[in-house]
């Protein structure tokens, strides 16, 4: 049996809670400051709940970490330092300073699993446009637009418009985009980008980074908490023998055009795809499939969006 321990038992915690209940062998609990939150998520998902964190290590043998984003370090650090596995949602850190500590645990004991929840890689519609770019379908790639967002996150979540709980529009949203362009198109080696939110460092944020990638490639990030829309997420990748399109609110599939003509749709849960993923890389039976280093980077990469659009410059990594 794994049990895994939540820190952090709200929307995030629960979703992936009840993914873990599909699994054989596999009981969860867990750990909330808000006690009743803790509580009300064991009976909802069919779990345990703690009075303390201490409590939770004690019981657990991987934790998970699903609190505001500020808290992940302290926690993760804490877990690692505790012999567990652990899965830390996304962002990693709010910063890669506040990263090195986890790092360091990590890299000393290397047995344990450490990973972090850059989902976007379960999308399937994310996931066949990885395997077609790979495969050379859409040819050399150039323009790659990816968009993401909808409203400020509400609904008992007044953290996020603090954005030294949350990072912003490009370390909460963007880091997604960010860590798909490094998997699948290569690395990144300049940042513009302009955002409502970054001087200011609260409420409603929109953001724009234009990213050069190392193989000549350009990209654009739209990173918004200003649609009155529904959540959306979309993306165009034009490369130099076809295109691949997708946008949430219009399409069910990929729409390939060029020589990657036709349209595309596979199916899974990709948060379902994500716990499979932490599980099976707990029993040894693959590789961890986001490590913290790919954590990082994508990080990284917000991290300068950030930076250019609180002073205007271009940042190069
Ligand atoms: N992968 C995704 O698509 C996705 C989507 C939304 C949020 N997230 C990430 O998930 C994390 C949690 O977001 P959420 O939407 O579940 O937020 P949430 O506000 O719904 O849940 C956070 C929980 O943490 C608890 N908490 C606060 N301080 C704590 C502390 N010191 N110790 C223990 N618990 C504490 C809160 O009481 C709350 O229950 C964030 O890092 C966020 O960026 C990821």
């Amino acid at each position: 049996m794994i049990r895994v321990g939540f820190v952090g038992a709200g929307r995030l915690g629960r979703v992936h809670a009840r993914h873990l209940m599909r699994l054989p062998e596999v009981s969860v609990g867990a750990f909330d400051v808000v006690s009743a939150s803790a509580e009300s998520f064991a009976s909802e998902v069919g779990g345990s709940s703690f009075a303390s964190f201490d409590e939770l290590l004690e019981k657990s043998d991987a934790v998970a970490v699903v609190t505001p984003s500020d808290l992940h370090a302290d926690y993760a650090v804490a877990a690692l330092n505790a012999g567990k596995h652990v899965f830390i949602e996304k962002p990693v850190t709010l910063s890669t300073a506040e990263a090195l500590p986890i790092s360091e645990a990590a890299s000393s004991i290397p047995e344990l699993v450490c990973t972090v929840g850059q989902v976007l890689r379960w999308f399937p519609m994310y996931l066949r446009a990885h395997e077609l770019v790979k495969a050379g379908e859409i040819g050399l790639p150039a323009a790659l637009r990816m968009s993401r967002g909808g409203g400020l996150p509400g609904a008992g979540r007044a953290w996020f418009e603090d954005h030294s709980k949350s990072g912003g529009v490009f370390i909460d949203l963007g880091v997604h985009d960010f860590d798909f362009l490094l998997w699948t198109f290569g690395a990144v080696t300049e940042v513009v980008a302009r955002s409502v939110g970054a001087k200011t460092g609260s409420g409603v944020d929109y953001g724009l980074a234009t990213l050069t990638m190392a193989s000549g490639a350009v990209a654009h990030v739209e990173s918004t908490w200003m649609d009155p829309e529904d959540p959306g997420m979309s993306f165009e990748f034009c490369g130099s023998s076809g295109m691949l399109e997708w946008d949430s609110r219009t399409a069910g599939t990929v729409r390939g055009m060029g020589r990657v003509d036709g349209h595309f749709m596979p199916d899974d849960d990709p948060f379902f795809g994500q716990m499979k993923a932490f599980v099976a890389a707990i029993r040894g039976e693959a590789p961890v499939a986001v490590s913290l280093a790919d954590g990082v980077a994508a990080l990284r990469v917000a991290e300068a969006a950030l930076e250019s659009a609180r002073s205007g410059l271009r940042v190069r990594l």
